[in-house]
C-alpha cells in the first residue's frame, strides 16, 4: 500500500480539533444522559475511533454494543439503498436509551435502515451521533441529534474512515487526491 502522505491532499480536521470536538460531544451526551444509562450502538468499522474517543468523554454509566451492516446484492450500498445487517447486536434493545454512532452519514441509507430495524425492537429513545455529515450527498432524511462536523463532498479518510480498508488508523481526517490514489490492484501489477 501506498503510504498515506503520497495522496494526502489537505488535512481536513486536525487531531486537536477532532479531540474538542468529540469532548464538547461527550460533554453534551453526559449532560442529555443523565440517569438513562445509554447504550451506544457502533455501526462496524468505520465509527469504531469515534466511539472509542467518545465513551471516554461520557461521564454517565453506559453500555457499548456493535452491529454490522452489508449492501444487498452488487454495487454500492448507497447506490442500492437497501442493508443487510451481518452481524446483530448482543444487547436488547427493549427499554433501552439507544443513541447509534456513526462515523458518516453519506446518502443516509445506512443509518435510515438501521433506525428502523433497531426501533422494531421498541428503545426506549433512539438517536443518531456522527463524527461528520456530508450532507450535499443525502438521498434520505436522517435525524441527526449530535454532529461532530458537516463538510463537503470530498472523498476523506482516517480516524476510522478507510480507503480499500487501509488507513483507519490514522489520528486526522485527510481528503484524497484520486489522481494519486493508486488502488492496491494496480499496485500488484507492477
Ligand atoms: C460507511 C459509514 C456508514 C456508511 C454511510 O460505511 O461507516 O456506515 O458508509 O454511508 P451512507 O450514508 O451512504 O449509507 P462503509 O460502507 O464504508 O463501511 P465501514 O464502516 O466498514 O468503512
Amino acid at each position: 500500500m501506498q503510504e498515506y502522505h503520497e495522496f494526502l491532499k489537505k488535512v481536513l480536521i486536525p487531531e486537536n480539533t477532532l479531540a474538542q470536538r468529540v469532548a464538547e460531544l461527550g460533554a453534551e451526551i453526559s449532560n442529555d444522559y443523565l440517569d438513562k444509562n445509554p447504550l451506544l450502538i457502533c455501526i462496524l468499522r468505520g465509527g469504531i475511533i469515534f466511539l472509542s474517543d467518545l465513551i471516554r468523554h461520557i461521564t454517565v454509566p453506559l453500555s457499548v454494543d456493535f452491529m454490522a451492516v452489508s449492501s444487498y446484492g452488487v454495487g454500492k450500498r448507497a447506490s442500492s439503498g437497501q442493508v443487510r445487517i451481518t452481524l446483530d447486536l448482543k444487547t436488547s434493545v427493549r427499554d433501552r436509551h439507544v443513541l447509534l454512532v456513526e462515523d458518516i452519514v453519506d446518502s443516509g441509507h445506512t443509518i435510515s435502515e438501521v433506525l428502523d430495524f433497531i426501533s422494531t425492537r421498541h428503545p426506549k429513545s433512539l438517536y443518531v451521533c456522527t463524527l461528520l455529515d456530508k450532507t450535499e450527498r443525502r438521498e434520505v432524511e436522517v435525524p441527526i441529534r449530535y454532529r461532530g462536523f458537516t463538510i463537503s463532498n470530498e472523498f476523506v479518510f482516517g480516524y476510522g474512515l478507510d480507503i480499500d480498508e487501509y488507513y483507519r488508523n490514522l489520528s486526522f481526517i485527510g481528503v484524497v487526491d484520486l489522481e494519486k490514489f493508486i488502488p492496491e490492484n494496480d499496485l500488484n501489477d507492477f
